[in-house]
């Protein structure tokens, strides 16, 4: 599968990574998440992103027992810092140098590759953050930093705040053909810096799979059926957002790739990206998911989505009906 730079790092990342939030943090079975981590490296993914607060550390430990199988220079490894867990929340250098080793620990390895900010912490002076998190990099226990969701105003203050020449590579935002928001401001601005896009959720949770249908239960066997793994993805079920994915259909009928390719061929189409991190139940959605990396987004396929997906709200977004080229019109989110 072809690479990117991820940022100003020496990290060439598969464009397509796997994530482990709701599903391999107690979502789906053990076997279906040894099964699909298994999957994701026999075809070729070498990115795999987790965090400590991810079923309060199982998601890590998960991986650190399926990981193990493999050796450690094989793979790229992110994990993240902040959300409360039972040790505690936040970027203070306290929590940091505790969580770091907690997060080392469950994932059976003595370095990540990427470590980030999960969301900015309003409560600790954002010099502390820089520095534990510099401090963290001399001890060699990450060897790269990043932050998830910051704002352009808290990125540049981490930016100024750099510590011992240890500064950000990586920004984790949300973002689908549904969720545009970080093209505005957060691309242009990480991409002054060096510093690149591994965004989250980029099939909106498996919406943009086309599976949900408006006015009909959804598969048993999905997310939004799942009341474990239900809690975000109800607010893009409107049926009126669900009919617009349909429209996407003829389209990557047309192109002859799947609605989940056109998805994800629609993200790595900015160069601002390095990976795609892809959710995963089952293997054959991986093997059907890495299909889109390669996949070449032409200027007339972008226009034909945009205009199927014309008026569409989605958590405050709406896209301009017939507007072309991702112009965004925002209500206050
Ligand atoms: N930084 C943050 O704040 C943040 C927040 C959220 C997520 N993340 C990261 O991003 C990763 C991905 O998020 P996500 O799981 O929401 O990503 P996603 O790729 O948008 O959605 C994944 C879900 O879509 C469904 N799906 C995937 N491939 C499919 C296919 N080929 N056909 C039909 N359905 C398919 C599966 O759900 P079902 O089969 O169960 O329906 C799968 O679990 C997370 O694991 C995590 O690492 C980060």
């Amino acid at each position: 599968m072809r690479k990117r730079r991820l940022g100003s790092s020496d990290l060439e990342v598969t464009e397509i990574a796997l994530g482990s939030w709701l599903t391999y943090s107690g979502g789906v079975e053990r076997e279906h998440t040894e099964a699909c981590t298994r999957a994701a490296f026999d075809a070729g993914i070498n990115f795999f992103d987790t965090a400590n607060v991810y079923g309060n550390g199982a998601s890590e430990t998960a991986w650190g027992e399926i990981l193990s199988d493999y050796p450690r220079s094989d793979y790229v490894l992110a994990t993240k810092v902040y959300f409360p867990t039972d040790g505690g929340s936040g970027l203070s250098a306290e929590q940091i140098h505790k969580q770091i080793d907690g997060s080392l620990q469950r994932l059976q390895t003595d370095h990540v590759d990427l470590y980030q900010c999960h969301r900015f912490d309003v409560e600790t002076p954002i010099e502390e953050t820089m520095q534990a998190l510099a401090d963290v990099v001399k001890a060699g226990k990450a060897r790269w930093v990043g932050f998830s969701e910051w704002t352009p105003e808290q990125i540049e203050a981490g930016l100024e705040a750099a510590a011992d020449g240890v500064t950000f590579v990586s920004s984790q935002p949300q973002y689908s053909m549904l969720w545009r928001a970080p093209e505005e401001e957060v691309f242009p601005l990480c991409d002054s810096h060096g510093i690149s896009q591994i965004v989250w959720s980029p099939l909106a949770e498996g919406v943009l799979s086309g599976k949900y249908e408006p006015g009909k239960p959804p598969p048993e066997d999905s997310r939004a059926a799942s009341e474990e793994m239900n809690s975000f993805i109800g607010r893009k079920m409107k049926d009126e957002t669900l009919e617009a994915v349909q429209r996407l259909r003829p389209i990557a009928d047309e192109a002859g790739i799947s609605m989940v390719q056109l998805a994800l061929a629609w993200v790595l189409r900015r160069d601002e990206l390095a990976a795609a991190i892809i959710g995963a139940s089952r293997p054959e959605q991986i093997h059907e998911n890495i299909a889109a990396a390669g996949v070449e987004m032409t200027s007339d396929l972008c226009d034909a989505i945009d205009d199927a997906l014309g008026g569409v709200p989605v958590r405050g977004t709406t896209l301009a009906p017939g507007a072309r080229g991702g112009v965004l019109h925002r209500h206050g989110d």
